[in-house]
């Protein structure tokens, strides 16, 4: 419902409670509710006596037609659904039903958006962007060694091509703006770990969201608290698709070590002193860069060793 509360403000006028309950055949009471969770969600709509409730700014909701019209993805290989618990749960799913590599779910909000080493990512409605990728590779699960870091690269590519930002990424799948979390991204296996395996590749990248009521356990941004002006989600949301269909090609044939050189240009932690956590150890080291597998590679005094992603967390010292 909060979702045909949104269509019908999207254009950022004025609408009274009144045309919006009869419309979706509510009350005005819970159009009201509706309003508030909203607002509570940290969506810009404000209510106005005498002129109803009004979206600030409007917005464009997601929609498979918009995305593929900027983009050469099929559109039998693109969904967007209102409300899920996770779009990786949802392509999981797909992976047992045989849907092939390409194949992306988005939604406009998650009941329970998972983010690595089991955290919550927060997902409020209509406000990111969070959609979740089937990849899939022979040669089991060797094969999409690095598969999160490429894909980092290639996010935080097209955002500095389209925005006037500086988006670096933070080994293994941070997305970073001045040192606060722009996106991230969580990869899931799912098929024959020695053989023909998938991977779901999950992302969450903070778009139109400002600070609000959401409950979020670290340093974040958004590209509006960025860049000052509203983005365009569809738009968006087509070039990565169409980015990423392109750079999974060049993983899927070459690995990680063809992306080596991008990362280094994007690599946050190059240089600098780290702490790197383990569950039964703590080291600490200057980073220096990542190897053709994307281990991160960290030197100290007793020399050089390479961390694998899911063992370890980063943190600069
Ligand atoms: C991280 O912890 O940095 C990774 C966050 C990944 C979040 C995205 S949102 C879309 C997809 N669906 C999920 O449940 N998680 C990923």
């Amino acid at each position: 419902m909060q979702l045909k509360i949104l269509t019908l403000l999207s254009d950022g006028n004025y609408c009274s409670g009144r045309e919006l309950g009869e419309t979706l055949g509510i009350t005005r009471a819970a159009i009201w509710k509706h309003i508030k969770q909203l607002q509570q969600q940290g969506l810009p709509v404000v209510s106005h006596r005498g002129k109803g409730y009004c979206w600030v700014g409007g917005g464009d909701l997601l929609s498979v037609d918009n995305i593929i019209n900027g983009s050469p993805i099929p559109e039998e290989l693109v969904r967007v659904y209102p409300d899920v618990a996770s779009t990786n749960k949802v392509a999981l799913g797909g992976v047992l039903e045989g849907r092939p590599s390409g194949f992306t779910v988005f939604a406009e909000q998650q009941s329970a958006g998972r983010g690595r080493r089991g955290r919550v990512w927060a997902s409020p409605v209509a406000q990111n962007l969070y959609f979740s990728t089937i990849f899939r590779a022979g040669g089991g699960v060797q094969a999409l060694q690095g598969l999160s870091l490429a894909v980092g690269i290639v996010i935080a590519e097209v955002i500095n091509d389209c925005y006037d930002v500086n988006c670096k990424v933070k080994w293994p799948n941070d997305l970073l703006v001045s040192g606060k979390k722009l996106g991230g991204i969580l990869v899931e296996l799912a098929g024959d770990a020695s053989g023909d395996c998938a991977a779901v590749i999950g992302i969450g990248l903070n778009c139109n969201m400002k600070p609000s009521a959401q409950d979020i356990d670290q340093p974040w941004t958004s590209l509006v608290l960025e860049c000052g002006a509203t983005v365009s989600r569809n738009t968006l949301a087509a070039k990565l698709l169409d980015r990423l269909q392109l750079d999974l090609a060049v993983f899927l044939s070459e690995g990680f070590a063809a992306f080596k050189s991008r990362w280094k240009k994007l690599d946050v932690l190059a240089g600098e002193q780290l702490l790197i956590s383990g569950p039964k150890h703590l080291d600490a080291g200057v980073g220096c860069g990542v190897d053709d597998l994307g281990g991160l590679r960290v030197l100290s005094p007793l020399g050089e060793k390479v961390f694998y992603g899911g063992e370890v967390s980063v943190r600069l010292s």
